[in-house]
């Protein structure tokens, strides 16, 4: 990095499309919690927790990742959750945002499911008005609890169809693949729900092009292998369908070695629908706009390639027509206006 001189250009007006809203809690609030709702967590201090903070892989960072979200149980909780993420993504321009949260996890750790909504629709509810951002929400079934899991999963959250716009498919990807989710995908895509998943962050491209085939999804979250296989990349390029990459959570968690290495440029270079977003800030070193400002310094991204990234993020994102020219509109005048 720049040592912290941010280029005129790498915090554009953006969406942000791939951030899971549990893994934008920092330290701070999972030792508050902790002590407020006297969930026992096994470190000395925040300090102590802040360190732990280096993974060599996915499923290292799930581990702790879901213990720190024991401490999560009532309606306030969530909404202080959601409104730390909001608090984050006005600071990084975010204009519009499709969040993740993980149901089960929620579910399994004892929450009541209104709890659960109630917290997060105060907060990504009113966002508009409290930050500017206009939110929906995205709910991933957790692809380790298997089948059975999501289908009711699915049947619960049906009371609050309305609230969210669709589902994905996350956590550990080895060994989970998408033959177990097609039924409960076609359900969701009867119920007019979008239709995303994670696929590719550990995975090779097949697992990708599997997960298209048997899921129908609009948009693969990572994807970070894609540029394997060309009859890949030809239908991700002809189908348009997105892929939102999370380049520092991909060095984060050991998927690529180095920033250096990631194939950002290449996804633009072949036409490919492609998105920068955080995944979660506080665990995988900044918001969006950090990770704007790291493919400009450590992978030579240019203010054109900023410029159609942010483009992308909207070109990609569940809305209304009349929003994506408007917010496009705010894009191309920032880049206009910047140096
Ligand atoms: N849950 C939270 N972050 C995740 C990630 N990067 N991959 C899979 N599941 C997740
Ligand atoms: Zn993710």
């Amino acid at each position: 990095m720049n040592g912290g001189n941010s280029a005129a250009f790498t915090r554009p007006p953006t969406a942000e499309l791939h951030i899971h809203v549990e893994a934008a809690i920092d330290p701070t609030h999972i030792m508050a919690m902790s002590r407020k709702n006297g969930v026992p967590l096994p470190y000395l201090d925040e300090a102590d927790l802040r360190s732990r903070y280096a993974f060599r892989n996915l499923q290292e960072f799930l581990n702790l990742h879901y213990l720190n979200l024991t401490v999560l149980k009532t309606e306030e909780d969530f909404f202080q959750l959601a409104t730390g993420y909001l608090d984050g993504a006005v600071g990084a321009n975010v204009r519009r945002a499709e969040i993740f949260f993980d149901a089960q996890i929620h579910l399994g750790n004892g929450v009541q499911i209104e709890a659960l909504m109630g917290g997060l629709t105060a907060a990504f509810g009113a966002s508009q008005e409290s930050h500017g951002i206009s939110t929906d929400l995205i709910m991933c079934f957790s692809r380790d609890l298997g089948t059975q899991a999501a289908h009711e999963m699915l049947t619960l959250i049906m009371p609050y169809r309305d609230r969210i716009i669709g589902v994905g498919l996350d956590s550990t990807e080895i060994g989970f693949g998408p033959e177990l989710y097609t039924e409960v995908y076609a359900r969701a895509a009867a119920e007019g729900l979008h239709l995303v998943a994670h696929a590719g962050e550990e995975g090779g491209p097949d697992t990708v092009m599997a997960t298209i085939d048997l899921l129908h999804i609009k948009r693969v979250d990572h994807g970070v292998r894609v540029m394997e296989d060309p009859k890949l990349v030809e239908r991700l390029r002809t189908e348009q369908i997105a892929v939102t990459t999370c380049p520092l959570s991909n060095v984060a968690l050991g998927t690529i070695p180095t920033l250096a290495d990631h194939p950002l440029p290449r996804m633009l270079a072949e036409g490919l629908l492609a998105t920068v977003s955080s995944d979660g800030p506080p665990y995988f070193g900044g918001n969006v706009d950090v990770n704007y400002q790291a493919i400009h310094d450590e992978l030579g991204m240019t203010k054109n390639d900023i410029h159609l990234l942010a483009r992308n993020s909207f070109e990609a994102a569940f809305i209304a027509p009349t929003d994506r020219d408007r917010w496009l509109g705010e894009v191309d005048a920032y880049f206009a206006a910047a140096e």
